[in-house]
């Protein structure tokens, strides 16, 4: 038997004992404890640290040695490593989170599903479309003994649910159009200039992992813990900027009503293009084929300032940061993560031709979303927002920036990961990794 599908059939316990996992073990049982690599031991990773402190937390990686001590302290029987490289390869570790730089998720996910360990991977799950399919595809291969989560934690306001029962129930009739919208801006110029050398107990090499180098300057680690991405996310080899940050949550929002896939062509305006930074403005558009539910729909982004029309003189979409809005043949529903509102199409509209369901009809409640894969990853293997669902929804946000690169509307073929009708476009859909680096490892 194979290691890993040995210690997946065991529990380990702290004491180093190995227990047989059976089903008479409750996912909540005392001792079907899972046994977890954290990566990033700071800022987005402090806040696993409750989710994950049930469980045997046995192996810390950060590239900045008190960003590790705090992590240590918090989970001292832990070992620690600068290189989520070597953390991996831990024997005990059966599951990861992973809660480093967006340029490196891709690869620690892949290279932890290449071991056969389930994986948390915080959002954008890629950062670029070649990445997004190749951990996607190594997630279905393993769906049966894998459980993985994109951590678009947001996922679990009941409101997602609600938005969705009234897009399928018909409360704005057949869907034709659904955008969503994000008003963060943050715009730079370039690359940072040199600052000198990196403090010793920084790895700065390890933080540019697969990316081509950039020199060290420690304004891109200047932010407060759990917004530090905001320093770095918008350089392209660091980040996809808006369209991985929040594009990731608020797409979900929408995502979760329309059961797309990959869309058939993309389109993207915004500002000019700058070969260091991502645009701050952006609109992409993309074509999705009809389902088995509804038409052939169109699915927009905004960010930056762009936004779509607002739907009735009385709804000013400019007041709603971070929004969707699902257009139908009947009406039009405008939602924010918390909140919705529902638009009868003109005043003639009386909405006989809509049922709302039944109480014991709604969707159940996710309940608590880090909970909900660490108890999949006990059993049943279910989560919400697995690499599949995920993986789909970053390949459409990033080939929409591969379209605004490009300028002009492209033709997808989301079965060959091809575009069909632009070779630069083509050329955009992978990124070039430092020597010594592979995203399939
Ligand atoms: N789900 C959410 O709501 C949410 C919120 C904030 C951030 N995030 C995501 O979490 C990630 C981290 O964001 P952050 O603001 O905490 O960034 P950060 O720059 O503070 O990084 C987090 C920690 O990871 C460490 N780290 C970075 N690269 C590493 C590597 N290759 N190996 C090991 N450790 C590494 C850093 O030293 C730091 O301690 C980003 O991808 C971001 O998009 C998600």
């Amino acid at each position: 038997m194979k290691r890993r599908q040995f210690l997946k059939s065991l529990a380990v316990t702290g004491t180093g004992l190995l227990l047989p996992r059976t089903p008479i073990f409750g996912a909540d049982a005392a001792g079907n404890k899972l046994n977890i690599a954290l990566l990033g031991t700071w800022g987005r990773g402090e806040a696993h640290f409750s989710a994950i402190s049930s469980e045997n937390v046995v192996a810390l990686c950060d590239i900045n040695e008190d960003h590790l001590a705090f992590g240590a302290k918090k989970f001292p029987g832990a070992k620690t490593y600068v290189d989520w490289r070597k953390c991996i390869e831990q024997k005990d570790v059966q599951a990861v989170v992973c809660c480093t730089a967006d340029h490196t998720h891709a690869f620690a996910a892949n290279w932890a599903m290449n071991r056969g360990l389930h994986v948390y991977c915080e959002k954008p799950l890629a950062n670029s479309v070649e990445e997004a399919r190749v951990v996607r595809a190594t997630y279905l291969k393993n769906k049966t003994k894998l459980a993985t989560q994109v951590g678009t934690q947001r996922h679990a306001i009941e409101n997602f649910n609600r938005v969705r029962e009234l897009i399928r129930d018909g409360a704005i009739g057949e869907l034709q159009e659904v955008s969503a919208w994000g008003n963060r801006k943050l715009g730079k110029p370039g690359y940072l200039p040199a600052a000198g050398e990196p403090p010793a107990n920084f790895h700065y090499d390890l933080w540019l992992g697969p990316s081509p180098f950039h020199p060290y300057n420690p304004d891109y680690f200047s932010g407060k813990s759990g917004m530090n991405c905001l320093q770095w996310n918008m350089y392209w080899d660091f980040g996809s900027g808006q369209v991985g940050d929040m594009g990731s949550h608020t797409m979900d929002l929408a995502w979760n009503a329309i059961d797309a896939k990959l869309p058939t062509s993309a389109e993207g305006k915004g500002d000019p293009f700058n070969p260091d930074v991502s645009p701050v403005a952006l609109t992409t558009r993309f074509e999705h084929p009809a389902n088995d539910w509804r038409p052939a729909i169109r699915v927009s982004w905004y960010q930056g300032g762009n936004m779509p029309e607002s739907p009735a003189p009385s709804v000013d979409l400019n007041k709603i940061g971070h929004g969707a809005m699902f257009e139908g043949s009947k009406g039009t529903l405008v939602s924010d993560f918390n909140s919705r509102i529902l638009l009868p199409l003109g005043d003639k509209s009386d909405m006989t031709y809509y049922k709302p369901r039944t109480k014991g009809k709604l969707i159940p409640p996710l309940g608590d979303f880090q909970k909900e894969w660490i108890n999949a990853c006990k059993g049943s293997l279910k989560t919400s927002c697995d690499f599949e669902y995920g993986g789909n929804l970053i390949e459409q946000m990033l080939l929409g920036l591969v379209a605004y690169r490009v300028g002009r509307k492209i033709s997808y073929d989301g079965v060959t990961g091809r575009v069909t009708d632009n070779a630069e476009a083509n050329e955009l859909l992978h990124r070039t990794y430092r020597q010594g680096w592979t995203l399939n490892g």
